[in-house]
């Protein structure tokens, strides 16, 4: 591999910011928002609900997202749409706080485990909503959502987000403990301010919301997506080579750029960009999955596929998601040398992987067997491309700019 990619802005920062939109009636712009299926699954929702949403493109070639949910006309969540993406269920805080009733169907989402919504449904009920599940729908509305203290099991991002949202127009003030941590959370907080909201733990384990009677419009920079950088210097671990990537805040890979740096890539941090370079075969490394700032799950199968050619054992643990290695079966398939224990993926490294006919079943683990085709001898042909397509921008353009032969056959 040897060339540069810009790294496009985040999905998982979008997305939230996407059902933030319908708590303002007045114009939001996310600026370098990434053409996906999942952001457009978004806008799709969005559309059914009455919300006006275009794009533009800045002065930068940028796309710049416009959504304006002037009148809302409806509050219910049509189930083909909620059941190609499990993100859908942070619309019922935006929706409650804005029209104080919501509907829509049980979630659904990728192929890594059960998502239980529990969290999620706890805390709007400690707001106020009443809650109903019936017939694979979920039913909320509220006389008005009142601030409350909230503790969350565990540092749900989606929860966090969710609640946030909610708590944005609710009465009074609300504190949420155990909060995730992630960057997309502090880009949320950041967005929501720009439209009045107030605020402020964006990043640390608490969270406080000053509930505000209305919010306006603004314009928002989304950042960089972390996950996609993570996985093109993935690309050069696995393919050997050189590249830089435009368009990322270091700050947020270092758990990342840690790792990758004990199995032996050379990365170079820059203000805005990472030069990686990788000339050698990888060293055995052990990864452990955890919420922010720890490794992140949405890279595990692409360190599962590092390991795969690495020298000696490396021991790969999810504890996020314990059931995310739908990449094992495909990449034994191309010579790999795996063995799961509960949680965890035992790799002996093999001196390389032979090309195969493997099949993608969600987004991560989809990049995955594509960087382990780009690594192997050989042809590999990765079916259920779809998958991929949700969370990765243009990626046959992207990695062909950085020298790999890649066509996506219709
Ligand atoms: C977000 O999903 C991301 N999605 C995921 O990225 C990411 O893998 C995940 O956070 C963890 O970092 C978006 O931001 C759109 P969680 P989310 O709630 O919010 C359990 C990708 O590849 N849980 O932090 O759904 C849950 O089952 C996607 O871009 C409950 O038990 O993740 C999981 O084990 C995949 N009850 C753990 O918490 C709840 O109410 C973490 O889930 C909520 C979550």
């Amino acid at each position: 591999m040897r060339g540069q990619v810009r790294i496009s802005g985040a999905k998982n920062a979008t997305l939230p910011m996407l059902a933030a939109a319908l708590l303002t009636g007045e114009e939001c712009a996310l600026v370098d928002a990434p053409r996906l299926r999942d952001t457009a699954v978004m806008e799709a929702i969005l559309t059914s609900l009455g919300v006006a949403v275009h794009s533009e493109t800045d002065g930068e070639g940028r796309r710049v997202l416009v959504a304006r949910a002037g009148s809302l006309e409806a509050w219910h969540v049509p189930e083909r749409l909620v059941g190609e993406m499990r993100s859908s269920i942070f619309i019922m805080g935006p929706l409650l706080g804005r029209l104080r009733r919501a509907r829509i169907s049980y979630p659904g989402g990728c192929a890594i485990g059960p998502r239980p919504i529990d969290m999620h449904l706890r805390g709007l009920t400690q707001l106020g909503a009443v809650i109903r599940e019936r017939g694979g729908y979920i039913e909320a509305e509220t006389p008005g959502l009142v601030g409350a203290e909230i503790h969350l099991d565990f540092p749900s991002v989606g929860a966090t987000e969710n609640l946030m949202m909610a708590a944005v127009l609710a009465r009074g003030t609300t504190v949420i403990h155990n909060t995730a941590k992630e960057p997309e959370i502090v880009d949320l907080q950041n967005f929501l301010n720009k439209l009045g909201a107030r605020i402020r733990g964006g990043g640390t384990d608490a969270i406080r919301v000053d509930g505000v009677a209305s919010l306006g419009g603004g314009e928002h920079t989304v950042i960089p997506d972390r996950i996609e950088a993570g996985t093109y210097l993935a690309a050069v671990g696995a393919a050997r080579g050189e590249a830089r990537l435009e368009n990322v805040i270091p700050e947020h890979l270092d758990a990342v750029l840690s790792k990758f740096g004990e199995a032996g890539l050379q990365i170079h941090r820059e203000a805005d960009a990472l030069s990686v370079q990788c000339g050698r075969r990888l060293e055995a490394t052990d990864f452990k999955t955890l919420p922010y700032p720890g490794y992140p799950t949405d890279l595990q199968p692409q360190a599962t596929v590092l390991a795969c050619t690495a020298r000696g054992i490396s021991m790969i643990t999810d504890t996020i998601f314990p059931s995310r290695f739908t990449q094992v079966q495909e990449l034994r398939r191309m010579g790999a040398d795996i063995r799961l224990e509960g949680r965890t993926a035992v790799v002996t490294g093999v001196r390389r992987l032979s090309g195969a006919t493997v099949s993608a079943s969600d987004l991560r683990s989809g990049a995955a067997l594509v960087l382990a085709g780009l690594a192997a001898e050989g042809t590999t042909v990765v079916e259920g491309i779809h998958h991929v397509d949700r969370g990765y921008e243009e990626i046959e353009s992207k990695l062909a700019a950085l020298g790999a032969v890649i066509q996506r056959l219709e």
